[in-house]
């Protein structure tokens, strides 16, 4: 499509576009008075209207019944979770029976480690990409270290190329084929939070598998953002969170991906709770863990029902909008994100009137990203971001001089770009 930088052109894309009625679904958090230019979906997602309603439910249950809740509320607590898993499992491409809602990510993916990070002494290093989120290292140091390996022998960071941002795929696909023999896991953020990059997780599936080593994935930038096809790609697990583009409220139930072929393996070691044990017999308060078969045997505890109840609001406006649409909308989404800066910042240098370039780090390829652009602003510093706050642009901020911005097609429009782009121009040249 041929873009253009104007405030006609993005009302007129706006009023073409199938999805826009979803912004009226959500609150916007307001600057100065007037609705501010929300595009940190990447890191909190935006409150669904119906999520009031929906925790108001379970409120007036239990007031009304106490304990029955369990078994008599609106939505039964005893099994309430089942109600979110033919919706997460359709956002991540996998069965019913892989995927379960449940704690939150670094824990647990550290319980996924315990199935699927099982290390000897032949085979126990882990690849993953240099510069991934400090969580998720940790979790890895800690890991390893668990076992009684040393984090910086046991764990190869993949890197960019001197003087590149990117991971290239070739370098990722080389070092697995260099440490076959004594690879365990590969393991990568499927979406890298700083640059935005999505690494093709089924040739990484099929590399790491080639190896003889177990492929998982944190899904926290992913999951929402792009569609995804975990069941086929043949992943063997993942986690993700849901206060990002899963809009579910800050530190809300995460989930888990456990791929069918594992799902039935009860000789996998698992930390056990009640609520992963036998359904049938979970009341007859037995000895002896029987875990569920599928994602459901990776349980622990009874669910908290009311942030369960927000994030069942929140997939039930994935449901209706559907992975594919969304996609397809964020892809002009973000390529007119990108054709804004990138005409902005030709003016700025034809005319000689700014000190700061622009170089957007996130892959220029929409096979290769999602919704966000990470903008590395050379010459700028951490003040033209806090300028772009007051005046009303809701982005973030990683030292020294990057802004991610992530349109999100469930409730930004091209308008907000275009209208980023004019605050942004004129910081970048006060008049
Ligand atoms: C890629 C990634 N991994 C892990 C985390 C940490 O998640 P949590 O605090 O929910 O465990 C985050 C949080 O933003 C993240 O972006």
């Amino acid at each position: 499509m041929e873009f253009e930088n104007s405030l006609q052109f993005a009302q007129e894309q706006d009023r073409n576009d199938p999805l826009a009625h979803f912004r009226d679904q959500f609150h916007q958090p307001e600057i100065n008075g007037r609705p501010a230019l929300y595009f940190t979906g990447n890191s909190l997602g935006l409150m669904p209207r119906s999520a009031r309603e929906a925790v108001e439910t379970e409120f007036a249950d239990w007031a009304a019944l106490g304990v029955e809740g369990h078994f008599q509320a609106t939505n039964p607590w005893v099994d309430y979770h089942s109600l979110l898993t033919p919706m997460m499992a359709d956002i991540v491409g996998a069965r019913n029976s892989e995927v379960v809602c449940m704690n939150s990510l670094t824990t647990n993916l550290h319980l996924l480690f315990v199935s699927f990070y099982r290390p000897d002494q032949q085979r126990y290093k882990i690849i993953s990409e240099a510069k991934m989120f400090p969580s998720d290292r940790y979790m890895l140091e800690t890991q390893t270290r668990f076992h009684g390996f040393d984090p910086d022998d046991a764990i190869i960071e993949i890197e960019p190329r001197e003087g590149e941002f990117l991971i290239r795929e070739e370098d990722i696909l080389a070092a697995i084929e260099t440490h076959r023999d004594e690879l365990a896991l590969v393991f990568f953020g499927a979406v890298n939070y700083f640059t935005g990059q999505f690494f093709n997780l089924p040739k990484l599936t099929q590399a790491a598998h080639d190896a003889g080593a177990i492929a998982g994935f944190d899904l926290a930038h992913a999951a929402g953002n792009l569609p995804l096809q975990l069941h086929d790609w043949g992943v063997d697990f993942a986690a993700w969170c849901s206060y990002k583009y899963l809009n579910s409220s800050a530190g809300n139930v995460a989930g888990v991906f456990i791929h069918e072929r594992h799902g039935e393996n009860f000789d996998l070691p698992r930390f056990g709770g009640w609520w992963g044990h036998n359904k049938e017999r979970r009341f007859l308060m037995e000895n002896h863990f029987q875990p569920m078969p599928g994602a459901e045997g990776w349980q622990i505890s009874n669910e908290p029902i009311l942030g369960l109840a927000v994030k069942k609001a929140s997939l039930e406006i994935f449901a209706q909008a559907g992975m594919q649409a969304l996609r397809e909308k964020s892809i002009q989404l973000t390529a007119y994100l990108e054709f804004v800066l990138k005409d902005i910042f030709a003016d700025l240098a034809a005319e000689r009137r700014s000190s700061v370039s622009l170089k957007i780090i996130t892959p220029e390829n929409a096979e290769a990203r999602g919704c966000q652009l990470s903008l590395k602003l050379v010459g700028s510093d951490r003040q033209l971001f806090e300028d772009m706050t007051k005046q009303g642009i809701i982005a973030d901020f990683r030292e020294p001089d990057v802004i991610r911005m992530a349109p999100v097609p469930l409730y930004n429009s091209f308008e907000d770009i275009y209208s980023a782009g004019i605050i942004l121009k004129s910081l970048l040249h006060p008049k």
